[in-house]
């Protein structure tokens, strides 16, 4: 038995420069970890059964779960053919904008290479996510990147900033392919702001940083969930910072450089959102997950 961390993420920027011919979109965005994480419990099945539990109602615990797939695509692609029982302590808001099932797949790729003692590396596994979601890939290196393609192809990004990240999630479920479908062709970025936002990074300079985050889905999301716009407005102003979504959304984040600055800004968004989380950069994977509590108590 042994537990996997599936740590969540957010865009600082996501740029779509057009649409592929496969139907997926071009993009350009710089990934961040953050520490929120699922926690991912996995079993030998001695039957050689894949079976899911989760302590939420919201997911699928059947072959659509991303970690149901995920364990089937390592069966595949390494030629085990054994069994596993998989714990998901679901943490990470579902279809959200923050690669929750993204993470928990790559959770069961690095954690089925220890379990089984396959020595497959990251490079490999990242490949073999790449089948299963554009951002698994991703959540299989974690730390910082720059994801372009349709967000499979990565450029690590070594930083030692350190953010805080307020997170907001309103209660609407968004679904991915429907806010890149409603992207029109007018709103493709001319260029990246990647390269921008790396240097900033790269600087430690949070102002920099902050002012350059940027999501061009954003407005199309805003456009399809009127509520979310109005919510986001409303968090700019109860806040005092600046706002952003990540990915898809509809979550919403506010970066700030204290801890002292981020407790403020979670306590004020808790007098009227049911879901926010207090959370931090991850830069190095290989850091212990800490504080992303959700406001909801257990
Ligand atoms: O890869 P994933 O299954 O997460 O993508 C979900 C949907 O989002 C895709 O079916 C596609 O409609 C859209 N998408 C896109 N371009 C990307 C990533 C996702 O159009 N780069």
């Amino acid at each position: 038995m042994l537990v996997e961390h599936a740590f969540a993420k957010i865009n600082l920027t996501l740029d779509v420069m057009g649409r592929r011919p496969d139907g997926y979109h071009e993009v350009d965005m710089v990934m961040q970890t953050i520490d929120l994480a699922d926690v991912l419990t996995l079993e030998e099945d001695p039957a050689g059964a894949i079976t899911l539990e989760a302590n939420a109602s919201s997911v699928p615990l059947d072959e659509r779960n991303l970690a149901h797939v995920a364990a089937r695509v390592f069966r595949a692609n390494s030629g085990v053919n054994r069994g596993v029982r998989i714990l998901i302590d679901k943490q990470i808001p579902v279809a959200a904008g923050l690669a929750g099932g993204s993470a928990d797949a790559a959770a069961v790729l690095r954690g089925l290479n220890r379990l089984w003692g396959t020595g497959k590396t990251t490079d490999e596994l990242a490949a073999w996510g790449a089948a299963i979601g554009s951002d698994v890939p991703f959540c299989v290196r974690r730390g910082c990147a720059v994801a372009r393609g349709r967000g499979e192809r990565l450029e690590p990004v070594n930083h030692r900033m350190h953010a805080w990240v307020v997170l907001v999630r309103p209660p609407v479920f968004v679904s991915t392919g429907d806010v890149y479908g409603a992207l029109r062709a007018e709103e493709y970025s001319r260029r990246p702001r990647s390269p921008e936002m790396v240097r900033a990074l790269a600087a430690g300079d949070f102002e920099a940083v902050r002012a350059g985050v940027h999501n061009v889905l954003a407005p199309v999301t805003f456009r399809l969930y009127p509520e979310v716009a109005r919510l986001a407005e409303r968090v700019r102003h109860v806040a005092g910072v600046p706002v952003h979504m990540s990915g898809s959304g509809p979550t919403l984040f506010c970066l700030l450089p204290t801890r002292g600055s981020a407790q403020r800004v979670y306590h004020a968004l808790r007098g009227f959102m049911r879901e926010v989380y207090l959370c931090r950069f991850l830069p190095s994977a290989l850091a212990p997950p800490r504080g992303g509590r959700p406001s909801v108590e257990p």
